[in-house]
């Protein structure tokens, strides 16, 4: 069966995102210009996720080589007209399906992963992380203590009735836990409060070993 995220249009996406009770759009390029600072030592990363691009601008001014990873093609045809042109070979963008077990992250010194690992499932993830030997991993994942469903009411909210059922809460400690059986220590955490309630909350890991 067809991943669901392959029916979302992105302008039904960002849409949605940008809304103004929902803004998550805004505070995610904000969290990711974050992100890229706090890794100054790394030189490559790769955005998991990456959607249309959100926040990628800061990745292409700081690192060496970026790489843009998605599941949905067209997405990326979007990533590459937006960026390609300003960023050149500096920018490669992969489709892949992170779930499958052939799906292999590039090796770079950091991946970032925003709103992502519920699709994919903590374990797999996890999994995915320690087979790249990324050093610094840094992640935004949704609180679920707020009242709020994972897919914010907006009029584009029935686009997403398939993502809806294909997500699955993350829960914290269970993705640290986890993290921490491949040798990843938790060094940094912050939540952010959207106007509707939701939290999303940045996790940092590093390699141990
Ligand atoms: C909630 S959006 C987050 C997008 C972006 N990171 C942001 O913060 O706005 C989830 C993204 O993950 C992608 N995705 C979902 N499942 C995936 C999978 N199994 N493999 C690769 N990408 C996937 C979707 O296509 C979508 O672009």
């Amino acid at each position: 069966m067809k991943n669901p995220w392959n029916n979302v249009p992105l302008e039904v996406y960002e849409s949605h995102m940008s809304l103004s009770d929902v803004v998550q759009l805004q505070a995610l390029n904000g969290i990711m210009r974050e992100q890229v600072k706090s890794h100054q030592e790394a030189e490559s990363a790769a955005v998991i996720g990456v959607a249309g691009g959100n926040g990628l601008e800061h990745c292409l001014e700081q690192f060496k080589q970026v790489y843009g990873i998605d599941i949905n093609p067209a997405y990326l045809d979007v990533c590459a007209q937006r960026f390609r042109q300003a960023a050149g070979k500096k920018l490669k963008l992969e489709e892949m399906d992170l779930s499958e077990p052939e799906a292999a992250i590039p090796a770079v010194d950091l991946v970032i992963a925003d709103l992502l690992i519920e699709y994919v499932g903590v374990e797999t993830f996890c999994k995915k992380i320690a087979e790249a030997h990324t050093r610094y991993v840094s992640c935004v994942i949704q609180g679920r203590d707020c009242e709020q469903r994972f897919v914010s009411e907006s009029p584009y909210q029935s686009a997403f009735q398939d993502i809806e059922r294909l997500h699955q809460d993350v829960d914290e400690s269970r993705l640290t836990d986890e993290m921490s059986r491949y040798q990843y220590r938790l060094v940094f955490r912050r939540s952010s409060y959207m106007p509707n309630g939701k939290e999303l909350i940045r996790l940092d890991y590093r390699l141990e070993a």
